[in-house]
């Protein structure tokens, strides 16, 4: 039994682990308000369009998946696209739905978008904002109503936006590289 300097018993229960990390592993990301939609720096959101931002909490280019907050200050139709991934979309504010579906996402609601399926982002009328926690692994493709290829958007589409963003507004484009991994 190990005894401390004050010759008592300490409370392992409350000791940090004590050994190295694994050699190889990644370091960790602490992003201080990253889901605070109103506080922080305003130039870490990312314009996608006049109405559309993105604020990356991770982009993780060793897996192939992003997680960021999408923002849309606009009501009508954001985008039609099919995903080669798994989407888990968690709503932060606001509202949006898909023309495909019947459910329609609000704040506090939780969604899973299975690889394969083609959907179409509107925000209704009367939103003028919806904010969504999205998971994306893999990319998804724009399409128009009969699948025909557009574009595209995937974790390294999102990290060459943000560098110019961050490079654009002073913060330097390496201040993207706080989310990668
Ligand atoms: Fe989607």
């Amino acid at each position: 039994m190990d005894v401390n300097e004050a010759g008592a018993v300490p409370d392992m229960s409350k000791v940090a682990y004590q050994l190295p990390q694994p050699g190889g592993m990644l370091a960790d990301i602490f992003v201080g308000g990253g889901i605070d939609l109103d506080g922080g720096d305003p130039r870490e959101w990312v314009p996608q369009t006049a109405d559309v931002s993105f604020r990356p909490l991770i982009l993780c280019v060793s897996q192939g998946y992003y997680i960021n907050i999408l923002r849309v200050r606009a009501a009508g139709v954001l985008s039609r696209h099919r995903h080669s991934g798994p989407v888990h979309a968690f709503t932060l504010r606001g509202t949006w739905r898909y023309l495909e579906h019947d459910w329609v996402a609000n704040a506090g609601d939780y969604a899973f978008e299975p690889p394969g399926e083609t959907h179409t982002l509107v925000v209704p009328d009367g939103v003028d904002e919806m904010a969504t926690l999205f998971h994306v692994t893999g990319g998804y493709t724009y399409v128009d109503p009969y699948g025909k290829a557009l574009g595209y958007e995937d974790v390294f589409t999102k990290l060459a936006a943000a560098r110019r963003h961050y490079e654009a507004v002073g913060l330097g484009a390496a201040h993207a590289d706080r989310y990668l991994r």
